[in-house]
C-alpha cells in the first residue's frame, strides 16, 4: 500500500538529480495520472495509490529521470497565463518568449488602428493565440512549415475562442505571403547548428523548430529579407533572438532596413533576447 505522500516523496528524491523543481514536477505527475488537480493531490496525500496507477507513475517517472519533458508527458504547458496543448511535433514555449508577447501587446494597444498581425514559425500557437486572446479585434496570420505543428495551433486557437479570427499557413517563412502587415512577430529557430548536438533539448524537442543554421541568423536572415514587400508603413517586427547573437543580429536589422530604429531588449534575466525593427 503506497499513500500519494510516499509516493511524492520517494519521487521528489528520485527527480532532484535531473529536474529544476523536483517536487513541483512530482505533484504535477501524480496529478496528471489521477486526473486531479495539483492542490487534490496535496489535500488527499494519504489516500493510496491502485496498483495500475503505481505502474503508469513508474514508467512517466523513468521517462522524466531519462529527461524525457514534463509538458510532452502531460500534453500540456502555461504560456502567458494560458493553458496550452503541446506534443513532441512542436516546441515547449518557453517564459522568455512572453517578453515578444508583452512588447506586442504594448504597441498593439498603442496603436489601436493597426491590427493586422503575423506570426511566423508558429509551433503551438502560443504567441499568435495569446495576441488574439488579448486583443479582441486583432487578426492574425499564422505561418508554419511543419504541418503537424499547425494542427496543434488549429487546436489551442479552438480552445481560446479565437480560430476565426487566425489565417493558418503552411509555407516555408514568408515565401507564400502577400498582405501587407502592421506587426511581423516571429520566435524562429535561432541555435547555431554546431551546438545543437551537445544541447538537452533537441533529444526531445524538434530540431525543425531548433536549428538556425551555421551563425544561428540564417532564418532571421531569410525572414528579414522577405519582410520589406509583406509590410504595410511604419510597421513594427519583433524577433526573439539567442542571448549570445545582439550585436549580429542588430547589425543584420541595420542592414536590411537601413531607416528604421532597430534595437535589443533585455528579459527579467538581464539578457538579450529580443530584437524590434520600427520600419
Ligand atoms: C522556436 S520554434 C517557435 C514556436 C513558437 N512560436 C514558440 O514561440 O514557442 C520555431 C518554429 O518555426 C518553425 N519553422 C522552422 N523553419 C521554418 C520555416 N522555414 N518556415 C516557417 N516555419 C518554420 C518550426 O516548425 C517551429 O514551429
Amino acid at each position: 500500500m503506497t499513500s500519494l505522500a510516499e509516493w511524492l516523496a520517494q519521487a521528489r528524491q528520485r527527480l532532484s538529480h535531473t529536474a529544476d523543481q523536483p517536487a513541483l514536477e512530482a505533484q504535477v505527475l501524480l496529478a496528471h495520472v489521477l486526473q486531479k488537480s495539483r492542490p487534490w493531490v496535496i489535500a488527499h496525500s494519504d489516500q493510496t495509490l491502485e496498483a495500475d496507477q503505481i505502474n503508469l507513475l513508474e514508467t512517466s517517472l523513468c521517462a522524466l529521470q531519462a529527461g524525457f519533458p514534463l509538458p510532452y508527458l502531460t500534453g500540456r504547458q502555461e504560456f502567458f497565463g494560458l493553458e496550452f496543448a503541446v506534443s513532441p511535433q512542436v516546441l515547449i514555449p518557453r517564459p522568455e518568449t512572453e517578453l515578444l508577447v508583452e512588447l506586442a501587446l504594448a504597441w498593439l494597444r498603442a496603436h489601436p488602428a493597426r491590427r493586422r498581425a503575423a506570426d511566423v514559425g508558429t509551433g503551438s500557437g502560443c504567441i499568435a493565440v495569446t495576441l488574439a486572446h488579448h486583443i479582441p479585434d486583432l487578426s492574425l496570420l499564422a505561418v508554419d512549415r511543419s504541418a503537424a505543428a499547425l494542427n496543434i495551433a488549429r487546436q489551442n486557437a479552438q480552445r481560446w475562442q479565437v480560430s476565426e479570427r487566425i489565417h493558418w499557413l503552411q509555407s516555408d517563412l514568408l515565401s507564400a505571403v502577400s498582405d501587407r502587415l502592421d506587426l511581423l512577430c516571429a520566435n524562429l529557430p535561432y541555435i547555431p547548428t554546431h551546438k545543437l548536438a551537445d544541447l538537452r533539448v533537441t533529444q526531445h524537442e524538434p530540431r525543425l523548430a531548433l536549428d538556425g543554421g551555421a551563425d544561428g541568423l540564417d532564418l532571421i536572415h531569410t525572414l528579414l529579407t522577405q519582410a520589406a514587400r509583406c509590410l504595410a508603413p511604419a510597421a513594427l517586427i519583433l524577433l526573439e533572438i539567442e542571448a549570445e547573437q545582439p550585436e549580429s543580429a542588430l547589425a543584420l536589422a541595420r542592414r536590411c532596413f537601413p531607416l528604421a530604429q532597430s534595437a535589443v531588449h533585455t528579459d527579467l534575466a538581464g539578457l538579450p533576447r529580443l530584437l524590434s525593427i520600427q520600419t
